[in-house]
């Protein structure tokens, strides 16, 4: 093995040589420069035609109106094992297409959870998130979600009480979507946006709403063409 190797790079240098004998010219440096600029342009227009990336997504306003906790009526257990949870929650999220040029098509459910229970209704339209994300373009999804008597179990409970003496609720608000994106594949890919919230339960009339902008996680499933 090493023979072939000394053998093949004599013979290399030989050609580079000859190539540069050949075009002894004064102005091979800035040919080359040239060349090299030329790619260099050329590779980052081209680039971004060729990366796809997921939309980015922050929830930049969101609180509370209702987030109570009544045992269930019927039931004759202590403690009772499920709670029954109503709430009014709104929730802000700001999706930006990071792209250059490609648009992204969203279709989306939000489904919203307290110490890992979903609370929503599953079946409510206003969990249904479907528009289209122009090249660099930000949209503000606004989510208003509402329900009464949905089953929590014991242990939320629990953390209920402990949340509620702190002042602000964890909800988790998670879409669940498929994406679509312009000038690749015509694949639907999956994404999930994932974000934890600190909510404030407020009266609908107040002012000033404490919540502090959260950055959402993206989830991608990595498939051909997305
Ligand atoms: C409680 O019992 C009443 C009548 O017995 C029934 O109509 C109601 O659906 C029950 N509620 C729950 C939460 O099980
Ligand atoms: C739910 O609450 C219980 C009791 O406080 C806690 O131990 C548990 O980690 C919570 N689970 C989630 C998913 O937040
Ligand atoms: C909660 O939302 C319902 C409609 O979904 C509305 O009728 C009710 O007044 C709201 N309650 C609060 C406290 O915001
Ligand atoms: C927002 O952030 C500040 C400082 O990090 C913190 O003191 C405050 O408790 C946070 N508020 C909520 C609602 O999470």
């Amino acid at each position: 093995r090493g023979e072939i190797r000394g053998a093949a790079e004599p013979a290399m240098a030989c050609w580079e040589r000859d190539w540069w004998q050949k075009r002894h010219c004064e102005c091979t440096w800035t040919k080359a420069a040239l060349w090299l600029a030329f790619l260099l342009l050329t590779g980052g227009l081209i680039a971004p035609f060729a990366v796809v990336k997921p939309p980015t997504a922050t929830a930049g306003y969101a609180f509370l109106t209702r987030f109570e906790l009544s045992p269930s009526p019927n039931s004759t257990a202590k403690p009772p094992p499920l709670q029954l949870l109503s709430y009014n929650a709104t929730v802000h999220i700001a999706l930006r297409n990071p792209n250059l040029y490609r648009g992204i098509s969203y279709l989306a459910l939000a489904a919203f959870s307290f110490n890992g229970t979903r609370f929503d209704d599953e079946s409510s339209a206003a969990g249904v998130v479907d528009l289209y994300l122009d090249a660099q373009e930000e949209k503000t999804v606004r989510l208003e979600v509402g329900g009464v008597d949905r089953k929590l179990p014991a242990a939320g409970a629990a953390e209920f009480a402990r949340q509620k003496e702190a002042g602000w609720f964890e909800v988790e608000v998670r879409l669940d979507a498929v994406v679509q994106y312009d000038m690749a594949r015509k694949t639907w890919c999956p994404l999930d946006i994932i974000c934890p919230l600190r909510l404030q339960l407020v009266d609908s009339d107040v002012a000033a709403i404490a919540f502090n902008k959260t950055k959402c996680t993206i989830l991608r499933v990595k498939i051909s063409g997305c």
